[in-house]
């Protein structure tokens, strides 16, 4: 067990998504099949009843729904470059480093703020190919020391939307000058959902930040760096059919025929 654990602003919402996914893979119909959380969740000392909020449960699937494709994108990437960098930015405390089949070649690094990665080390094992950099993402210092000569995976899954527009721009500029060729796959909200929790009072976010970068479309990946190409996007739920519960896939299917509803969360694959 590690010690007490509580964490405020930004960091606090990793609790939320290890919760959820833990709660989905406990799911005999799993989507994620995430073991891992559901074991890193018995080990951290937190109150898991402030979790225990009415309808937080049901956006397990969305969570689960979201990081399958991020895994499907990533597993074909390090199936066609066994020999790839992967920097996992805003990592939280996900496992996708083992849910995931590891070329051997692989080097995986999980990036997130210092109190993050602490944390983080208690459940996960570093390895020579496995380590944790306890730095934010933004930060130039530690992308200097990465190995630059292999392709790069970026993987940013609840991460983009929490930067300012501006450091959004700068960190994927230092990216793409620091390796030759990668992709770079994350989610991000539409602009109505980021207004929406800009406007939403502090005290009822219940000390969750708002989003501050949101995405209109693909093609707004290469106004952020011209030198990153929009491959292919989809909408989390698009993926409703792979749903088990019928309530929430009926609510899910519904929300793709408006537009807007369908958009409010999409994941992303560019490539440089
Ligand atoms: C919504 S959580 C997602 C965590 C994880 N990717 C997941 O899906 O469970 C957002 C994460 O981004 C991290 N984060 C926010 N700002 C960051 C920054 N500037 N640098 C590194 N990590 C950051 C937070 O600490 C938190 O772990």
């Amino acid at each position: 067990m590690t010690g007490k654990v509580d964490f405020t602003g930004v960091q606090s919402t990793m609790l939320v998504t290890l919760y959820l996914r833990a709660l989905e893979s406990r799911s005999k119909d799993s989507i994620l099949h995430d073991r891992a959380a559901a074991e890193a969740l018995d080990r951290v000392d937190y109150d898991w009843r402030k979790l225990q909020q009415p309808g937080l449960a049901s956006n397990r699937f969305g969570v689960a729904l979201r990081a399958k494709q991020l895994d499907d994108w990533a597993a074909d990437f390090l199936r066609r470059n066994p020999d790839a960098t992967v920097l996992q930015l805003g990592c939280g405390l996900d496992s996708r480093a083992f849910r995931l089949d590891r070329p051997s070649g692989v080097c995986w690094y999980d990036v997130d703020l210092p109190d993050v990665i602490e944390l983080h080390r208690k459940l996960y094992p570093e390895s020579d190919d496995y380590r944790t950099i306890g730095a934010s993402a933004t930060d130039p210092a530690w992308l200097a020391e990465i190995p630059a000569e292999r392709p790069v995976l970026i993987i940013a899954e609840g991460l983009l939307m929490y930067l300012p527009p501006i450091e959004v721009e700068r960190l994927l500029r230092r990216i793409t000058d620091r390796f030759h060729t990668g992709e770079l796959i994350f989610d991000e909200v539409a602009p109505w959902v980021a207004g929406l929790t800009q406007r939403i009072p502090e005290r009822l976010r219940k000390g969750y930040p708002p989003y501050l970068t949101p995405i209109r479309e693909g093609r707004d990946i290469e106004r952020w760096n011209p030198r990153l190409r929009y491959i292919e996007e989809t909408a989390v739920t698009e993926q409703y059919a792979k749903i088990p519960n019928p309530t929430v896939r009926a609510v899910y299917r519904t929300m793709c025929t408006f537009p807007a509803l369908r958009n409010w969360l999409r994941v992303f694959r560019a490539e440089f």
